[in-house]
């Protein structure tokens, strides 16, 4: 891959939105802000630039690109929108809610987004500036997290610089992201609300907005490899709910536990979803022996926190 000179921009530059519609329009590649996690965003509809993303990313091919819509108007271009699904899009859009749902024929979106799928991500980001690039593109746009594939996500521009400096011409800096972790993902298979992957936005507030029960997934039946137990890794080996350390490792605490790093001291889960991330990289990059992590409660955003947990502590053959 030729190698870029990485441009930053801040979002408040009013060069931010014209420069990144310009090479999207070019088919580059551009890392955008969401409220969740940085983006590699790019042209959806067009192959080369879905294929930039791959490559970039170093992303195996079976593993689908969600679509950034800018509003329900351009999701319903892409997809098939039930009356459950309209209801959540209207109790969460925009925001970090990610529907799963039957593609629409014709949609003008290559197979490579959806890796073959019959079926097609779809989300509408909160971060305002994105929604503008999006709108003004006029094309929705495929982006997963802006990290090298099986990497952590990154909730700063400074992170997707370290990951992907030479391969991205453009990267707008928004500053560190509100939520800190991936969006909340949710399909719809059969008139059944199936939770793909845990979020901020939690299964109870969906089923409680759609009125039906969320079901879990399938835990022996890998549909993306995005589910495969091994992601989000850092280099060194994480071990969960300890409350000690041994010698040469680091310790992050939450609440009472008070650690090398604390994700809340105040044992607030949101403010820990926002610090996750961020503390690990930050521990990671001392080349610990082991980081060890404080039990993180299993409700509410816990739920997604320690899902990201458990696949950063997984074995590591799936790399
Ligand atoms: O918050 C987010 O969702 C961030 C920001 C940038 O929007 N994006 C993100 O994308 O996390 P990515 O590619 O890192 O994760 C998307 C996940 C992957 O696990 C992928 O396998 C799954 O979504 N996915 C995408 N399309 C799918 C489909 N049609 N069926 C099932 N899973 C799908
Ligand atoms: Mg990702």
């Amino acid at each position: 891959m030729k190698k870029l000179i990485t441009t930053v921009i801040s979002e408040a530059d009013e060069r931010a939105v014209n420069d990144s519609v310009a090479a999207l329009k070019n088919g580059e590649i551009v890392a955008l802000p969401t409220e969740t996690v940085y983006g590699l965003a790019g042209d959806a509809t067009n192959p080369e630039s879905v294929a930039l993303i791959y490559k970039a990313k170093g992303r195996p091919a079976n593993n689908p690109l969600i679509c950034h819509v800018s509003n329900m108007r351009m999701a319903q271009q892409l997809v098939h929108i039930s009356p459950t699904a309209e209801t959540l899009i209207r109790a969460f859009w925009p925001g970090p809610l990610t529907l799963v749902l039957p593609q629409r024929e014709g949609n003008g979106i290559p197979e490579a987004v959806s890796a073959g799928l019959s079926t097609l991500a779809v989300r509408c980001p909160a971060q305002q500036t994105t929604r503008q690039i999006i709108e003004q593109l006029g094309h929705p746009i495929a982006a997963p997290s802006a990290n090298p594939s099986g990497k952590l996500s990154p909730t700063c521009a400074e992170d997707v610089e370290e990951g992907l400096a030479g391969k991205v011409r453009l990267v707008i800096d928004g500053g560190s992201t509100q939520v800190g972790i991936e969006s909340t993902i949710v399909g719809e298979m059969n008139g059944k609300l199936i939770l793909l992957r845990p979020g901020s936005i939690t299964a109870d507030e969906i089923a409680e907005a759609a009125g039906q029960v969320v079901y879990d997934r399938d835990d022996d039946k890998i549909t993306a490899p995005g589910q495969l137990a091994s992601h989000y890794a850092p280099n060194a080996l994480v071990q969960l709910n300890s409350t000690k350390k041994e010698a040469g490792s680091i310790l992050i605490g939450f609440d009472k536990v008070e650690g090398d790093y604390n994700l809340s001291p105040s044992g607030n889960l949101s403010e820990a979803a926002h610090n996750l991330f961020k503390i690990i990289r930050k521990a990671d990059k001392q080349n610990p022996k082991k980081i060890h992590i404080s039990p993180i409660p299993q409700k509410g955003i816990g739920i997604a926190i320690n899902d990201r947990l458990r696949r950063a502590a997984a074995p590591r053959e799936t790399q």
